[in-house]
C-alpha cells in the first residue's frame, strides 16, 4: 500500500480486519517497525478520536508522531495552481508539502469539505494536492469526501459483532442534525460495505438526501426508515447534509432519530454511529446508553484500524528523496 486514501487502494478488506485484530491481540507485536521513522498528522479541522487513535497506534509500532493543527498554527495554505496569491493565504501547498515529505516519512492529513462548492470538494484538491506534491505516503484522517478509517473500523466492528453463518443485514439510516455536515462518513461506509460485498445493505434517507451514485453503487436506497429497519442486525446512524444541491439541510425531521420504539422492527439490531454524537437530536440516550450500541467499542478500534494501515504503508514503503 502506496497511501491510504480510499477503499481502492486496499486489495483484500478481509485480510487488513484481520491484522487490525491481530493488533488488538497484540499490539506491541511490530515495535520495531517504525523505529527511527516520523508520521506528521496534520489537521486543518478538529479531531478527537482520530487524532488521538493515530497517535497511539504510531506508538505502538515504535514510530514518533507529530501533530501541527495546521488551521490554528500554521500559515494559511494555498491549493489553487496559478493563484495570484496576494489575499489571504500565504504559502502554497507546492512549496509546503515538499518541505513536509522532507521531515517525516508518512504524512496523515484532515481536511473537511467547505460544503460551499460540490466540484471543488469532490476533486479532493487538498488530499491530492499532498498526493502530487509530498513525496512521501499520505493517509487521510478524513478528506472531503471520505473517511476511510473509520469506514475500516466500522467493518471491523461489523465483523466482531455479527458472527451467524449468514450476511448480516446492514442499514445505514440517515438522522436529524442541526447543522450541514460532510457526505464524507456515509460516502465511505457505503463505498466500504459495498466492496466488501459481505452484507446486504440498505440507505434509508428522506427525500433529496442522495448522496453520489459513486459509492452507494450496490446498496438498496429507500424512504421509508421504517421498512429498512425490518429485521436488520446493525444500524449505522449519520447526518448528512444535501449532495445534489450541494450542503444544504432540507429536513432535520425529528421522526428519523432513532428510538428504543424503532429497534423493536430489527432483529435486536447493534447500533453504531461514527461520534462525535449530538444525542436526542441524531440518537436517543437510550439508545446510546443501552446494551445495543457499539460506539465505543467502534471509537476504540480507530486504534487497530490506523495500526494496521500504517504498518501496511511502513512495510510497503521506504522514503523517496
Ligand atoms: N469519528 C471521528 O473521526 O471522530 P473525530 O472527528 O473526533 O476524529
Amino acid at each position: 500500500m502506496r497511501n491510504f486514501i480510499s477503499v481502492k487502494d486496499v486489495s483484500n478488506i478481509n485480510d487488513l480486519v484481520s491484522k487490525a485484530l491481530a493488533y488488538k491481540s497484540a499490539p506491541f507485536t511490530d515495535r520495531q517497525l517504525g523505529a527511527d521513522k516520523k508520521i506528521g498528522l496534520l489537521f486543518l479541522n478538529p479531531s478527537l478520536r482520530t487524532r488521538l487513535s493515530t497517535q497511539v497506534a504510531a506508538a505502538n509500532l515504535g514510530l514518533e508522531a507529530i501533530v501541527f493543527n495546521v488551521d490554528k498554527e500554521g500559515w494559511a495554505l494555498e491549493f489553487e495552481e496559478g493563484a495570484i496569491m496576494s489575499g489571504t493565504t500565504v504559502e502554497h501547498v507546492k512549496d509546503a508539502a515538499p518541505i513536509l515529505g522532507q521531515y517525516f516519512d508518512m504524512l496523515c492529513i484532515r481536511a473537511f469539505p467547505a460544503l460551499k462548492n460540490k466540484a471543488e470538494d469532490y476533486s479532493e484538491q487538498v488530499m491530492n494536492a499532498f498526493v502530487q506534491f509530498a513525496g512521501v505516503p499520505i493517509v487521510s484522517l478524513e478528506s472531503s469526501t471520505l473517511h476511510p478509517l473509520q469506514s475500516l473500523t466500522d467493518i471491523i466492528t461489523i465483523k466482531e459483532n455479527f458472527t451467524a453463518p449468514r450476511k448480516p443485514k446492514i442499514v445505514l439510516s440517515w438522522a436529524p442534525h442541526i447543522k450541514p455536515l460532510p457526505q464524507c462518513v456515509a460516502n465511505s461506509f457505503a463505498e466500504w460495505v459495498n466492496a466488501w460485498g459481505e452484507a446486504d445493505f440498505i440507505i434509508a434517507h428522506p427525500e433529496e438526501y442522495e448522496l453520489d451514485a459513486t459509492f452507494t453503487k450496490g446498496a438498496t436506497l429507500t424512504h421509508d426508515q421504517d421498512a429498512a429497519l425490518k429485521d436488520a442486525d446493525i444500524v449505522y446512524v449519520k447526518n448528512w447534509s444535501t449532495y445534489t444541491d450541494y450542503g444544504k439541510i432540507y429536513s432535520n425531521d425529528p421522526e428519523w432519530m432513532l428510538t428504543e420504539e424503532k429497534l423493536l422492527q430489527t432483529n435486536n439490531a447493534k447500533v453504531m454511529h461514527c461520534l462525535p454524537v449530538r444525542r436526542n437530536v441524531e440518537l436517543s440516550d437510550e439508545i446510546l446508553d443501552s446494551a445495543n450500541s457499539l460506539v465505543t467499542q467502534q471509537a476504540a478500534n480507530r486504534v487497530w484500524a490506523a495500526q494496521a494501515v500504517l504498518s501496511e504503508i511502513l512495510k510497503a514503503n521506504t522514503k523517496r528523496k
